[in-house]
């Protein structure tokens, strides 16, 4: 009922969002970093004491889930840290967000999973351009490594999983383009051509497999090991297996647009162009600009949003505005804006001391194992953070 009731405040705020009491978007921005600074101190403080634990989400009985190193979203909490840190530079901002930067660190070994580009560039990577600290590039070129391990070059992409290896031969799904911007990293960082080989090898095999006509993504398509070729394309966390699950395609929309920004090449931009498309025409996407957690779900207000797609896509739409400077781009931008507005208002963004101290409520894990259903989750907030925070650079380079 509260959650209705907030959506229909919003819907009131937007309808008359065309007369001149609209908030300045400078306005929205520093009133968002107010709340996900005041709101990520509280964490910070919270966990202090707890050896090695990063905030996850909030459990069924109210109270916060915590997680350790290789969980797959250990980086973001250090990493809006330190997007913090760069907008305000508190000695206090530095030293949490060095505190749970190192807690990332036994990541850097890591074999069994995709995530560390996750893991390890949101955190080590945002660390390391602003201060420059060579351990943490030393932490992060390990890390290219053992991702590396996961290459296969038969078939030019990276596994993303080790589980259902009854079904899936060579599992990758689409948030494994996220982990290209290592890679990218460090082929700049060492000279070695070696990672951003994969990199494009990893993305055009997705683009050719992952992606229907219309520009919407499978969530996971598995490769023959003998062959190379795609041998089955399905869901894991979406609603069906040809449905387009909300934060796939915000995945996708984020790792090209950083793909076409890494290389300047043209394909990439083509392709986050179509998938941004995509999600702007979509006939589900919600007035507030927020989605379903699935484009195919039912659109009623019973069924949950995803927040967190909201956030990555309003990032990568900012940054896709920037690639694309005609008429298209100002549309990002527009859409972009109208998501960051939408999550600043008290519809999803929390009230500092509230909300087990996330920033941004309603974003959904994974809807279909009953887990991670209109919650807070900590890449949300790491995603807001950034966008928000982008948003706030251009302004600044315009004035
Ligand atoms: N990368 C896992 C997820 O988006 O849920």
């Amino acid at each position: 009922m509260k959650k209705l009731i907030s959506i229909c405040l919003l819907a009131v705020c937007i309808h008359f969002s065309g007369c001149n009491t609209k908030e300045p978007m400078s306005s929205v921005i520093e009133r968002g970093l107010n709340v996900a600074t005041g709101q990520a101190l509280l964490m910070a403080k919270k966990l202090e004491g707890e050896r090695g634990k990063f905030p996850k989400t909030i459990k069924p009985d109210g109270s916060l889930e915590t997680s350790e190193y290789g969980w797959w979203c250990s980086g973001f909490f250090p990493g809006e840290l330190w997007y913090l840190y760069e907008n305000n530079p508190t000695d206090e901002l530095k030293q949490y967000a060095e505190l749970y930067t190192e807690r990332v660190e036994p990541a850097q070994y890591l074999t069994n999973t995709h995530d560390l580009g996750f893991m390890l560039y949101c955190s080590f990577g945002n660390g390391y351009r602003l201060t420059h600290n060579p351990h943490y590039k030393e932490v992060m070129i390990t890390g290219a490594h053992s991702l590396a391990t996961r290459y296969n070059s038969t078939i030019c992409a990276i596994k993303s999983w080790d589980f259902n290896k009854d079904t899936w031969q060579y599992p990758v799904i689409i948030d494994n383009m996220m982990n290209l911007e290592l890679f990218s990293w460090t082929t700049k960082e060492t000279g070695d051509e070696v990672f951003l080989d994969m990199a494009h090898s990893h993305a055009k095999k997705t683009i050719e497999n992952h992606y229907r006509p219309d520009f919407s993504s499978y969530h996971v398509v598995s490769y023959d090991t003998i062959t190379g070729k795609a041998h089955i394309k399905q869901t894991h966390q979406g609603l069906s297996h040809e449905s387009a699950w909300a934060r796939g395609q915000a995945w996708g929309l984020y790792g090209y647009t950083m793909m076409a920004r890494e290389t300047g090449n043209n394909e990439y931009l083509e392709q986050a162009r179509n998938i941004a498309k995509f999600i702007m025409n979509h006939k589900n996407l919600p007035s507030d600009k927020i989605p379903y957690w699935d484009f195919d779900a039912p659109t009623n207000v019973d069924t949950p949003r995803d927040a967190s797609a909201a956030a990555i896509m309003a990032s990568a739409l900012i940054e896709l505005s920037q690639l694309d400077k005609g008429h298209f781009g100002k549309q990002c931008l527009q859409l972009a804006e109208q998501q960051l507005r939408s999550l600043s208002s008290p519809a999803y963004l929390a009230e500092i001391g509230t909300n087990q101290c996330f920033t941004i409520m309603h974003s959904t894990g994974h809807l279909p194992g009953n887990s991670e259903v209109d919650v807070p989750l900590t890449y949300a907030d790491y995603y807001y953070v950034e966008a928000l925070f982008r948003f706030k650079k251009l302004k600044m380079i315009k004035h």
